[in-house]
């Protein structure tokens, strides 16, 4: 008989979100009338359409492939050359961020790259995450044999785990151990919370210090509305000597049913192997991506490209407007119930203390039962989490505002 990867059997019960969804469906079938009522603001799921640009740029491109002469079919699969040049022109040498277009390789999502990078490096390294943390990193890690079991919080052995606390604004240092590998999200999924420049400038030097790679999740950068927070690791001086970066078309152009994303593999970027030779990253990850992937489909490309028009850009920039007017919305809602509030700001997640002696899976059930809206238990992204709910800005406005309505009018 044929033997299974049994990493799969130290995962816990299930992936959050699925997790979520049964205990929604289970709450639906127990109460169809309050069903009918319900407001998702779990899973950060973008709701309001895409851009007109996207949408009229890929009308076209169905069109072209209708014709014999403007028919695409299997494109290069690190993406078309017309959107890394778009990509590299406007999210960073625009910005004076040296990142050329062959160091972009496009892909169909964030979440895929963050598991799919793991076929690069080796399994030997000690990998760091930061508690709450977005799952996809660890389960990924977990499958791929990278840790031992899950202790009784939840805690895998081998992974090196830095607490994001209120204390330290949810954003961890460096530690003072040796790692390899270290994941950051910023601005943060789940806690909201954007890191300086000056705490970017920690991480590079720590990086630096220890030859290890950053693995830099930026999906939510778009968010980011202080003028004085870093958009892109390769912000800081040193970061192509150390950080991938990975980009997402999801939650600036609501592309998560439609999928478009980008990681950046600087060619400066180093590892060493098992002999200890230092080598480069990119021709592994070029051969890892052109074997295992066929590329995003071309009308799909077409329409990231469009987000790059003077058109799209406006229209995205509404679409950033509505959901951070969500997240103020929301925001302000929590705290005046007496709530403890983070994030929302320069991230669309609003990351609540529940109140005391309350769980964040009670709360998840509270929200439920009580305001029939749905939330994401702190919890499910880490021991850390523990004591703490993420509401998610991703809604059409009179849903915004009706969740307000229902949280002030719940018995604290
Ligand atoms: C979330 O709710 O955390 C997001 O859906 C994550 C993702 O984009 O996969």
């Amino acid at each position: 008989m044929a033997f299974l990867n049994d990493n799969y059997f130290k995962l816990k019960a299930g992936y959050l979100f699925p997790e979520i969804g049964r205990r929604v469906k289970a709450f639906g079938e127990a109460n169809p009338e309050a069903a009918k009522r319900i407001i998702r603001c779990g899973i950060g799921d973008v709701t309001e359409p895409l851009p007109a640009a996207v949408t009229a740029a890929m009308h076209k491109a169905v069109d072209d492939m209708a014709t014999r002469e403007q028919f695409h079919g299997y494109g290069p699969e690190q993406g078309y050359e017309w959107l890394r040049q778009a990509i590299a022109e406007h999210d960073y040498r625009a910005k004076g961020i040296e990142v050329a277009a062959d160091e972009i390789f496009v892909s169909d999502g964030s979440k895929c790259d963050c598991g799919n990078i793991l076929d690069i490096l080796g399994s030997q390294n000690k990998v760091a995450i930061t508690d709450p943390v977005y799952p996809v990193y660890v389960d990924t890690n977990v499958m791929a044999g990278h840790t031992g079991e899950a202790d009784e919080s939840g805690a895998y052995a081998g992974l090196v785990y830095l607490k994001c606390t209120a204390e330290n604004g949810f954003v961890a240092e460096p530690p003072k151990e040796h790692v390899d590998v270290i994941y950051l999200c910023f601005p943060n999924n789940p806690t909201g919370a954007v890191a300086t420049r000056a705490q970017l400038e920690a991480w590079v030097a720590y990086a630096k210090e220890h030859q290890s790679v950053i693995l830099y999740d930026a999906a939510y950068e778009a968010y980011i509305s202080d003028p004085a927070v870093p958009h892109s690791i390769y912000e800081i001086p040193g970061a192509r000597e150390v950080a991938i970066e990975f980009r997402s078309f999801s939650k600036n152009g609501g592309f998560t049913g439609t999928r478009c994303a980008f990681i950046v593999v600087p060619k400066t970027l180093l590892a060493s192997t098992a002999k200890g030779e230092h080598k480069p990253l990119h021709p592994l990850w070029a051969r890892r991506h052109t074997t295992k992937f066929n590329g995003v489909s071309y009308v799909v490309q077409r329409g990231a490209e469009a987000i790059y028009t003077p058109e799209g850009k406006q229209q995205v920039k509404a679409l950033l407007d509505h959901y951070m007017g969500n997240a103020k919305i929301l925001r302000e809602a929590a705290a005046a119930v007496g709530l403890r509030v983070y994030g929302g700001v320069n991230a669309p997640y609003i990351w609540v203390s529940t109140p005391a002696g309350t769980t964040s899976w009670q709360m998840f059930d509270r929200m439920l039962n009580e305001a029939n809206v749905v939330i994401t238990p702190g919890s499910g992204f880490g021991a850390m989490g523990e004591g703490y709910f993420r509401i998610s800005a991703f809604n059409s406005r009179a849903n915004a505002e009706e969740v307000a309505r229902r949280m002030k009018a719940i018995q604290w």
